[in-house]
């Protein structure tokens, strides 16, 4: 039959029926459960409800139900409500003025085209309720109905009519987990609005999946606790208010410290107008205020809202009105990454790193004549790729000094005897503070090293090595752990199981949610391992796009990272010297795996000059 179709077996061209140009059409409004609900809310807020009450059965692949408490349809227009560019939201005269979510008249008869429908309502002021259902071309008539106010609205087997459709469908949970997201994401810009969200599929014991309360307050007062209550108190906390106005586009919100980054751009929520956007120029920008103190890999949390006059945007671009157009782009781009870079800095170094020359720019003394004096070092650290020496061995001195010090926070480790500090380019450990830094002495200055950055490359340079040979070794549990992971997680651990494999990390499926830890890579010694496959999840999802040699060395990156010496970890001067070692016979190892440096050099003669022992 396929043949037939051939391009060269001509057929004439023909008018296709109401019916398939209906379904064609409502391809793109409803992809799956969730965007069925989008539109369902979308259309509630617009009706002004102050409570939206949503439930779903099976992931919403057997029914949806919207019900809200706004202004409703009066009886009459029901039909209309349902038949395709019928809306009461704008008379066509004016595409650049558009203040609602709804402006197309597609959503319902699109869904009218791809399940059975049921739209029950009454008006504000109506005596009583009325419902009308539809099921592609079958419009049944209006009845009268009981319902106290506002709207319901029911869409029942979803796709049965379309089975290719279905099959595209994912799991009930993952469709149940999108529809979460999209509905959080809505909630997001109305604090001022009521949202429940049932999970249905047990009609006996209904389960409830969300509930949020309407916040007090005028339109974005209620923003924080909003925010509070979807993002969780760790947003709130490690997030900072976004203000910024020009030419009469307004940016709100909240960002976080680069310090909060997550290892996938899923933290990251744009409104534009009160619409949710995956915006490319705002991605964009947001990337890219953050670039200067945040990793490539790594991927900021916002929740960011533009506010400006109907005209500067146009929201018709876009099937699922996911993506907008800004009449001025870079006006927009500007405002965004001026007003984010600004509140970077308002936040002083809780969110930076400091690098050898900043820091000596800190110790400086402010008068000028010093100022003009100075001549930073180098500032990019070099690469060290010297021979390897094998490390001392850890002398029982050494450890039993570091066993005897309990609660110093500097510490002076002796110099170990058969360490000349001229012998090597990393110089010889002097000491460790803060738990965090290893001070080395070299022959023409000190050395500060970032213990946790430097031992991180390291790790994720020995664990690329060991997959040069074959199988990176795994190393047993003892119990096996069972971790739980979130849908979009545990399916891309299973997809990528094989390779994982032969990463040293062996996972088994453990029904729901949940997978079976059996083995780690031995490189990285003791982890947690929950925390581990959940960062190596996220990797995996955040490089679905790249190619599987990109994806492993992602995955090897974020591994490496649970495998390092922690910062606040005390070592002892063999440990620290055998950490300078290696990192002198190791490749690239003068930057960690987020591209910071892993240590920084002061030299003498700088040194000197802050002390003003030189001009
Ligand atoms: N929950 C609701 N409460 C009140 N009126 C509603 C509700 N849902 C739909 N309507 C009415 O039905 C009309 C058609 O809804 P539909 O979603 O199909 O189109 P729209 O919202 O106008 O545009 P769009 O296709 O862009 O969503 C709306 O214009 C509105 O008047
Ligand atoms: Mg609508």
């Amino acid at each position: 039959m396929q043949s037939e179709a051939r391009p060269e077996a001509r057929r004439p061209i023909r008018q296709l029926d109401a019916a398939a140009a209906n379904r064609i059409a409502a391809g793109e409004v409803v992809e799956r459960p969730a965007s069925a609900i989008k539109e369902l809310v979308e259309n509630a807020l617009d009706a002004g409800a102050r409570r939206i009450a949503v439930a779903y059965a099976d992931g919403g692949k057997t029914l949806i139900r919207v019900s809200d408490d706004g202004h409703g349809i009066p009886a009459e227009e029901l039909p209309l409500a349902l038949s395709r560019h019928a809306t009461s939201k704008i008379d066509g005269t004016d595409l650049t003025n558009i203040r609602s979510f709804g402006f197309r008249g597609e959503a319902l008869p699109s869904l009218g085209a791809v399940g059975r429908l049921t739209v029950t309502s009454r008006a504000a002021g109506a005596a009583e309720a009325a419902s009308i259902s539809v099921r592609g071309e079958e419009q049944g008539a209006t009845r009268p109905a009981a319902l106290a106010k506002g709207t319901v609205v029911e869409l029942a087997g979803l796709f049965t009519a379309t089975p290719a459709r279905l099959k595209f469908l994912r799991s009930d949970r993952a469709e149940a987990q999108a529809i979460g997201e999209i509905l959080r994401r809505l909630a997001m810009a109305a604090p001022g609005v009521g949202f429940t969200l049932s999970d249905v599929t047990d009609q006996g014991s209904p389960r409830e999946i969300l509930r949020l309360d309407p916040e007090p307050g005028e339109l974005f007062d209620g923003l924080p606790a909003r925010l509070r209550a979807i993002l969780g108190p760790d947003f709130a906390e490690n997030a900072l208010a976004v203000e910024a106005e020009r030419e009469g586009i307004a940016l709100g919100g909240f960002a976080a410290l680069p310090t909060f980054s997550r290892g996938a751009a899923v933290a990251q929520h744009l409104f534009v107008n009160g619409r949710p956007v995956r915006d490319k120029l705002l991605l964009g920008a947001l990337r890219a205020a953050y670039s200067d103190v945040l990793a490539r890999d790594r991927h900021p949390a916002a929740a960011l809202f533009l506010t400006c006059e109907p005209e500067a945007v146009d929201v018709n671009v876009h099937p699922a009105k996911a993506e907008v157009r800004f009449r001025d782009p870079g006006l927009v781009r500007g405002l965004v990454i001026g007003a984010l870079k600004q509140m970077l800095a308002g936040a002083g170094h809780r969110g930076s790193t400091t690098t050898g020359a900043g820091m000596l720019g800190a110790f400086r003394p402010e008068s000028g004549e010093y100022a003009k004096a100075y001549s930073p070092p180098a500032a990019a650290p070099r690469n060290y790729a010297y021979a390897y020496s094998p490390p001392p061995r850890p002398s029982a001195r050494a450890l039993g000094f570091a066993e005897e010090m309990q609660a110093p926070s500097a510490r002076v480790e002796p110099e170990p005897e058969e360490e000349a500090p001229e012998s090597h380019p990393l110089g010889a450990a002097r000491a460790q503070f803060h738990e965090t830094y290893v001070i080395a002495q070299t022959p023409d200055g000190i050395v500060i090293v970032d213990q946790h950055a430097a031992h991180e490359r390291l790790v994720y340079e020995r664990l690329k090595a060991a997959r040069q040979g074959a199988r990176v070794p795994g190393q047993m549990l003892l119990i096996p752990e069972v971790v739980e992971l979130d849908a979009g997680q545990e399916a891309a651990v299973l997809e990528a199981r094989e390779a994982l494999d032969g990463l040293g990390l062996v996972v088994e499926p453990f029904g729901r949610g949940a997978l079976c830890l059996r083995e780690t890579p031995a490189i990285l010694g003791e982890v947690d391992g929950g925390a581990l496959l959940r960062d190596v999840a996220d990797a995996l999802i955040e490089g679905a796009g790249d190619g599987l040699g990109q994806r492993i060395d992602a995955v090897l990156s974020r591994m490496s990272c649970h495998g390092s010496i922690r910062a606040g970890r005390r070592m002892t001067a063999a440990e620290m010297n055998a950490l300078l070692r290696e990192m002198e016979a190791t490749p690239l190892s003068g930057q960690c795996n987020h591209g910071r440096p892993t240590w920084v050099e002061l030299r003498l003669a700088d040194i000197e000059r802050l002390f003003g022992r030189r001009g």
